[in-house]
């Protein structure tokens, strides 16, 4: 386990993973892809049920496609890869728990090995019904989203109605023992 400088090193790392939304269009090796889906694949998850399937997109035309889905996520079309994930859809309280853990590694991992991540969810029901009309998905199961990987140019919001940056400070987020208390 890191432990001193180099513990402050891989924390300040974690702390500055950001939403990447622009990517250079250079390819994502395979070695990193394998990466990736490792670390993908060592999410915990709720009883250890594993309740995902990961697509890899490397085909301009599936992620163009994809990127039409709704206005927020037309960014897609320049990523050079995504991983799609798909849930089993048989709990979808705890699928969605795990599959937010798992985007978020894979946001991780990406910065990691330098490259950068987006997530894109898909929308509404009838997105997500054509997101896997797309990408070929049985109807049974839930497919919500995709992390979208490559070499950041920015972590910018190129969106016309950008999300706001930035994070609430501790003091408005933290109680100590009690819902609204302040530490002694
Ligand atoms: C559940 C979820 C859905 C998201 N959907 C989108 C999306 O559809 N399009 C997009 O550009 N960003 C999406 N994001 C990314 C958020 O906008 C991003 O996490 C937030 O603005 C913070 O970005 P930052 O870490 O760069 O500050 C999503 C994030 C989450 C957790």
């Amino acid at each position: 386990m890191a432990a001193g400088a180099n513990a402050r090193e891989v924390l300040e790392r974690i702390r500055t993973v950001r939403q990447i939304r622009q990517f250079r269009p250079d390819p994502v090796p395979q070695e990193a892809v394998n990466d990736l889906l490792e670390i993908a694949r060592w999410t915990g998850s709720s009883r250890n049920t594993q309740p995902w399937h990961f697509i890899v997109i490397s085909d301009k035309e599936t992620l163009r496609q994809i990127s039409r889905l709704r206005p927020p996520i037309t960014w897609v079309a320049d990523a050079p890869l995504a991983i799609a994930i798909v849930l089993d859809g048989a709990r979808p309280t705890s699928e969605a728990y795990d599959e937010g853990r798992v985007s978020e590694r894979l946001l991780i991992a990406a910065q990691v090995l330098g490259l950068g991540g987006g997530v894109a969810w898909f929308g509404d029901a009838s997105h997500e019904t054509e997101a896997k009309r797309i990408l070929g998905i049985p109807t049974e199961r839930t497919a919500r989203s995709m992390v979208a990987i490559g070499y950041p140019i920015s972590a910018r919001d190129p969106r016309p109605n950008p999300a706001r940056g930035g994070r609430k400070p501790l003091s408005e987020i933290v109680s100590y023992e009690r819902f609204g208390a302040s530490k002694r």
